[in-house]
């Protein structure tokens, strides 16, 4: 190849020519609506940052989700945000827990809407820690016996997904033991495979009111510096019978995203995190750069990368913008 034979330009003189030859199309089935829910009637509670979303009581999350549903989303998932919380993170497991509640009320409204469940602990334990606590210790083997108990409870309660995101080893095949052993072998389980202890989750935690009480995340989560550390946790949820695999955050990590596409070709996601959002949302509100055009592009560099879906708290707008 060479100039003047090979003239890239040419194929970008016109929208028409551009169209034709693009290489990735992002649209709104792409994308997946997180949603917060609290107890209540008719709370819509604002999250302050991050503009354009809310604390949900479980009525207004059910028109929030037939928003979604309308504008054609394929699925939402949930965060609890209890009453009550403590050291065992009971409200996780309670077939009349706050997320269960939710999805029935949202299947027998929009039963086409897919749900997935966020399964994590850091929502309904007194300290915020993802698992059961020892002294400072976040023990392993006792979180994953309520792993699996949340994972049969939210089955029963109608998600048609479980997203297990607490980085505790063997999470994935406790799950799926006990989904299947409950009946629910034909339920999915998307790992949240590669999960980084990140400074980005910032928002998140006002939102779910999760922040932990002591110490951080860094012994379960992993190090943003690691990338082949990345592979191996995959590796190993993809043998535990992971059906979809994540990555998370998103723009930070696309090298990550595109090596756990390429390496296991498995229907891979990217969890645009709130802090990601937050940052868009900020500077275009300082006037610093065009929001739609910024969150688009983002949200196409992530598909590029590799994801097949994506998780963003911009999935509404993005949808709206993309009709
Ligand atoms: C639960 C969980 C978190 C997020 C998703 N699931 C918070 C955390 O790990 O601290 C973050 C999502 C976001 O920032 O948008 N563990």
């Amino acid at each position: 190849m060479s100039f003047t034979a090979t003239r890239p330009r040419r194929l970008r003189a016109s929208p028409a020519l551009r169209a034709l030859v693009r290489e990735t199309a992002l649209d709104a089935g792409d994308l997946v609506l997180p949603l917060f829910v609290r107890s209540g009637k008719g709370e819509k509670r604002p999250i302050s940052s991050m503009p354009g979303h809310f604390q949900y009581s479980v009525d207004e999350a059910v028109k929030a989700a037939g928003e979604a549903a309308s504008s054609g989303l394929p699925a939402v998932i949930l965060f609890g945000i209890p009453d009550k919380k403590d050291a065992k993170a009971s409200g996780a497991y309670a077939d009349d827990g706050i997320v269960q509640g939710a999805a029935k009320a949202i299947k027998d409204k929009y039963p086409e809407l897919l749900l997935i469940a966020d399964l994590c602990f850091c929502e309904y334990t007194d300290h915020g820690h993802c698992g059961i606590v020892k002294g400072d210790k976040i023990l392993n083997d006792p979180t994953l016996e309520l792993a699996a108990k949340t994972a049969v409870s939210q089955a029963r309660a109608g998600f048609d997904v479980v997203a297990p995101s607490g980085m505790m080893d063997g999470q994935v095949g406790a799950m799926r033991k006990a989904l299947d052993g409950a009946g629910f072998a034909e339920t999915p389980v998307l790992a949240y495979a590669a999960k980084y202890a990140s400074g980005f989750y910032g928002p998140f935690r006002e939102a779910a009111e999760s922040p932990p009480s002591f110490g951080d995340r860094a012994s379960y989560q992993m190090d943003p510096a690691n990338f082949n550390e990345a592979l191996r946790e995959v590796a190993l949820d993809v043998e535990e019978g992971a059906d979809m695999l994540m990555v998370k955050p998103a723009l930070p990590y696309l090298d990550v995203l595109r090596a756990v596409k390429e390496r296991f070709l498995l229907p891979t996601a990217a969890y645009h995190v709130s802090g990601e959002f937050a940052m868009i949302k900020a500077a275009a509100k300082n006037g610093w750069i065009d929001e739609k055009r910024v969150a688009l592009e983002t949200l196409t560099c992530i598909k590029r990368a590799g994801a097949d879906f994506i998780l963003t708290y911009y999935a509404l707008e993005a949808a709206r913008w993309l009709a």
